[in-house]
């Protein structure tokens, strides 16, 4: 299963957890990315949402899930289009390697500096 998760209680900035409508950054990334894949007619990376993933001073925080292969804690993200689009466009790498690990020449630059964890799979049995 893969999804990307997205921390709905990031700040928007150092200074402002919300923007003028009361919608957290974190919110909004998610939204970034819904409507980047909606615009892509893409039906195969899962949305997900959860509070405080407890990487507070890095906002924005999303986690790139894999249940099969390395999953990424990563952050440092605002809520705008090229944000998301990097962030797809790493996870798709990720997708297409074996276990999780896309070399880092194959970074896309918005991705540079965002990474924060890597986790293993989950242990079978
Ligand atoms: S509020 Fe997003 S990681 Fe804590």
């Amino acid at each position: 299963m893969r999804s990307i998760v997205f921390c709905t209680t990031c700040r928007l900035s150092k200074d402002e957890k919300c923007n003028a409508q009361g919608v957290t950054g974190g919110e909004l990334l998610a939204r970034e990315m819904e409507a980047l894949l909606a615009d892509n007619g893409r039906s195969d990376i899962k949305v997900e949402r959860h509070e405080c993933l407890w990487s507070c001073k890095e906002h924005c925080n999303v986690l790139l899930r894999d249940t099969e292969k390395f999953s990424y804690l990563t952050g440092r993200f605002v809520p705008q289009r090229d944000n998301v689009e990097a962030i797809l466009e790493w996870f798709d790498l990720h997708g297409q390697s074996e276990e999780g690990a896309v070399g880092f020449r194959q970074w896309p630059d918005g991705m540079r500096g965002h990474f924060i964890a890597r986790i293993p799979p989950q242990i079978e049995g």
